[in-house]
């Protein structure tokens, strides 16, 4: 059976607007689709002054496809983003250096040829049967969060998805496929958070770069001192890691502290706003919660919804010459921006891509990437996903959304929901 419904609240936004002035009105974050459409219209390729002070966009399923493929587009985008946070004065951004050392080591910002020396030494702890090893304790995380909510409140009661589960269990599921023994959890939620805020903010003040360096610092120093202590567990990844930098294949110092942070950021941040968007739009849709219930179904699932509302809504590359692109003359040193969440309404690639269709086809969804930076942990995050849909729907099967209560983000870079009221019944 086809479950194909059409949701309206992309039309919400105004209609009229034909020029850029006025598409540059309106928030991205909040809502952004119909303001993608507008871009897509204008072609694969758009300027914007709104965003970092000026980028190239790139709008369609091929432009950004191809982008993330295109060796004249370099990763390296750290220096300018970091070390120019607009708001910072002079002072503190001598401050953020430290901060701009270990974000510019990350395999996510660096190209060849340390990017592939990263990427395959970080390989092997993702193997498809470490990832299966993990399911039993993600299934049991999922129903020990789920009892968590039950002893706490009644099935008629309120209570917040993301405070209760979403945040928790991409925390939880990280720290073991890490290694950590123990976690702070409290510690690292602040720490990611004010991460997220700087990250995904297109002009970020002072106090939110700063935050960050005392977020990412933090997190460093946390990891930096598991490590020594050898408080982890050998056979997860901190134990791959920590063998292939002892072959010599990471750096020891800065290189691997910043692959150790940058795969606890990445694994928190995004797989949370998914479980969070993808409740949301199953509960708010009719009959897509129930449609749920067949075990078959979970897998185009949860890539349907993946492309619907992509936690990640974007990336970035800097031209490493000048060229042109679709009739565009990129200078070298532009910043381009692959728009995923553009990308994945084109429909020039998806039939009726402003439907939830569960069933849809579509494989490894662009959410993740493609190219050689395609996101390491989907395999990861797709096995939580569908464990944790699976779980909740079989436990919840009256889950309904409150009418009020619930807060979108408003960062431009991930879409997520600040908080999710649901009650059992
Ligand atoms: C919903 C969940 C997730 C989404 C939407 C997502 C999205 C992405 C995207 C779009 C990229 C490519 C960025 C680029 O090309 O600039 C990426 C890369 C990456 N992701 Fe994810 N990710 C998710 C979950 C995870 C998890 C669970 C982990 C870790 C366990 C992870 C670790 C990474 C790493 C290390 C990279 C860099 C890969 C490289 O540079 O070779 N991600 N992710």
């Amino acid at each position: 059976m086809q479950i194909a419904i059409l949701v309206n609240a992309i039309h919400s936004l105004s209609k009229d607007m034909t020029n850029f002035e006025k598409l540059d009105s309106i928030p991205i974050g909040i809502s952004p689709y119909e303001k993608y459409k507008n871009w897509r219209s204008q072609g694969p390729i758009y300027w914007t002054d709104e965003l970092f002070g000026g980028a190239w966009v790139l709008t369609t399923f091929h432009a950004v496809q191809s982008a993330l493929k295109d060796p004249r587009l370099s990763a390296c985008r750290t220096g300018g983003w970091v070390m120019r946070a607009p708001g910072a004065r002079s002072n503190v951004r001598a401050q953020l250096i430290d901060m701009q050392r270990l974000f510019a080591r990350a395999m996510l910002f660096v190209d060849k040829p340390t990017h592939p020396r990263l990427r395959q030494a970080m390989q092997v702890g993702f193997r498809p049967d470490t990832i299966q090893k993990m399911s039993a304790f993600v299934d049991s995380t999922v129903n020990e969060l789920i009892d968590n909510v039950e002893a706490a409140c009644d099935d008629n009661s309120p209570f917040d998805f993301i405070e209760t589960f979403a945040q928790h269990l991409p925390a939880r599921v990280i720290a073991r496929f890490l290694g950590f023994r123990h976690v702070d959890q409290r510690r690292f939620l602040t720490w990611s958070s004010v991460l997220a805020q700087f990250i995904g903010s297109v002009y970020p003040s002072e106090e939110e770069a700063l935050a960050a360096r005392t977020g990412l610092l933090g997190m460093a120093d946390y990891i930096q001192n598991c490590l020594n202590n050898g408080d982890f567990e050998e056979e997860k990844l901190f134990g791959v890691l920590v063998r292939a930098q002892s072959r010599g294949e990471i750096e020891s110092g800065p290189e691997m502290l910043s692959q150790c942070a940058m795969l606890l950021f990445a694994g928190y941040e995004t797989t949370r706003h998914l479980l969070g968007t993808a409740v949301y739009w199953l509960l708010r849709e009719p009959g897509l919660w129930a449609a749920l219930d067949d075990p078959a179904r979970l897998r185009s699932a949860v890539r349907e919804l993946l492309r619907w509302d992509s936690p990640v809504q974007y990336t970035g590359r800097r031209a490493s010459r000048s060229f042109t692109l679709y009739g565009r003359d990129i200078r070298r040193g532009d910043l381009v921006l692959p728009l995923i969440g553009s990308a994945n309404r084109d429909p020039g690639r998806y039939d009726e891509p402003d439907l939830i269709n569960l069933d849809r086809s579509i494989g490894i969804p662009l959410s993740f990437g493609s190219g050689p930076h395609v996101c390491i942990g989907a395999g990861l995050t797709l096995m939580e996903a569908e464990c944790a849909l699976g779980v909740l729907v079989r436990r919840w099967p009256r889950l309904q959304l409150c009418e009020a209560g619930s807060e979108w983000l408003n960062i431009p870079l991930y879409r997520g929901l600040k908080t999710l009221m649901v009650r059992r019944s």
